[in-house]
């Protein structure tokens, strides 16, 4: 039985969590394999939020194995009290329903500080990262300087590489960013307190999760951000520091290329985005005010408001072709009752020529204008629907538009934030 990759397909926030959690009822084990805190999922359970930033959106299924795999950057402070939130409402009662990947990387407090004192330093040209330490960790990573989850359970080996890695930090800190430097003593203390609190989920997930699909079980795989903000593939530099195509799930969660059947790509049936950087579609006036109002459109992890503007095909047909999308789910289209016109980016201008694709450089983004296309709007909400045909004939043009300008059929439709609120068109796994 291959795994069923979910991945985002604009900027994040396209509404993974809720999608993740529905498709978990039918799924055995659910693995996060890249990012760490900068992801927030909403969940709304029997009209219960639930906000996640590590811990898998399969979690609220009792019963069901939540990997946190190789692919990932863990912060221990805000994974344990994330376990401690769910514990206290009754989830997670049996430690084996959550596994946490040995080689997964640790975010310790030098990442955040580097993190958020190089985006002030950056000034206008900031990034906008959620300053949880992600790019300063995936960067020792790459560097071959980072500190695993498996480090923290061989206290001589930790203190030498963290010591090792606290001479360059202390460093940079000081005289480049003008920060205080952090004492490895109380870094070793507090990684004391880590080891016992998640020595019971520490394990070798890739080989569980290889063994799961080996024994036919249902895995889904969970990504986390969206593919505008690839590492490669994103709009570059404005990304965040993993690779969001489904081809990272792979790597990411230490299964084969062939274990991944299907691909669920989510798009939200407009555009937002949190952070610096290109955004073509955006609306910068009151129809962005009220869909960022309407859509309830602030970051689930920093509650920061969100950027908000017009469904762009350009980039949701990048992502269909980089990740071989099988299925759309297309979320929030509640959210547009009530706008009329509704416009559709189709393509991009850039120089008087007409782009189907994004380009590559940042040159290139700067250059785009949206060619758009508008179609009528209708005026009844949509919360209560449950089937294609009984939604507004213009709500049901509009989601067919969707579907023909990004090319991948329609999965599922969502047009609330309940489990319930949602038409389900194919089977995904
Ligand atoms: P970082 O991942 O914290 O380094 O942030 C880099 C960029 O990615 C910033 O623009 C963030 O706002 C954005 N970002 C990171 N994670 C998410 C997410 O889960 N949803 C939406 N944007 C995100």
């Amino acid at each position: 039985m291959p795994a069923t990759a979910v991945i985002g397909t604009q900027w994040g926030d396209e509404g993974k969590g809720k999608i993740v959690d529905l498709l978990a009822a039918d799924a055995d084990m659910i693995v996060r394999y890249h990012g760490g805190n900068n992801a927030g999922h909403t969940l709304v359970v029997a009209g219960e939020k639930t906000i996640l930033n590590l811990v898998p959106a399969g979690v609220l299924h009792p019963g069901k194995v939540c990997v946190m795999g190789p692919g990932m950057v863990v912060d221990p402070d805000v994974l344990i009290r994330e376990i401690d939130a769910l514990k206290a409402r009754g989830y997670l009662a049996d430690d084996r329903w959550l596994r946490l990947s040995d080689q997964a990387h640790v975010i310790l407090p030098y990442h955040r500080a580097i993190d958020r004192a190089r985006e002030r330093m950056r000034e206008a040209g900031a990034i906008g990262t959620t300053g949880r330490g992600i790019g300063p960790a995936y960067e020792d990573k790459m560097a071959r300087t980072g500190i695993r989850v498996g480090d923290l359970f061989d206290e001589a080996g930790f203190r030498d590489a963290l010591g090792r890695s606290l001479r360059e930090k202390n460093e940079y800190l000081q005289a480049l960013l003008g920060e205080k430097p952090f004492e490895a003593a109380d870094i070793i203390e507090m990684a004391r307190g880590w080891r016992h609190r998640l020595a019971p989920y520490v394990t070798d997930a890739g080989a569980e999760v290889r063994a799961a699909i080996g024994d036919g079980k249902r895995v889904l795989l969970e990504g986390a951000q969206g593919m505008l903000l690839d590492v490669d593939h994103g709009t570059y530099p404005y990304v965040t520091s993993s690779n969001c195509v489904a081809g990272s799930a792979s790597a990411g969660a230490g299964i084969p290329p062939q274990a991944i059947g299907r691909v669920v790509g989510i798009a939200k049936t407009y555009t937002t985005r949190v952070g610096g950087g290109p955004f073509p579609t955006e609306l910068d006036d009151a129809l962005g005010e009220r869909l960022r109002a309407d859509g309830d459109e602030y970051g689930a992890t920093t509650g920061r408001p969100r950027r908000c503007g017009w469904f762009d095909a350009v980039v949701v047909r990048h992502a269909i072709a980089l990740s071989g999308v099988d299925g759309i789910a297309f979320t929030k289209l509640d959210v547009l009752t009530g706008m009329d016109p509704i416009r559709v980016c189709v393509a991009y201008e850039i120089d008087g020529t007409r782009h189907v694709m994004p380009p590559a450089t940042q040159r290139g983004w700067a250059r785009a204008t949206p060619v758009y296309e508008d179609l009528p709007g209708w005026t009844e909400p949509l919360g209560a629907v449950r089937a294609l045909g009984d939604l507004p004939a213009n709500a049901r043009r509009y989601v067919e538009f969707l579907t023909k300008a990004v090319g991948a059929p329609m999965a599922i439709l969502s047009i609330g934030a309940g489990r319930e609120q949602t038409i389900r068109l194919r089977d995904v796994f």
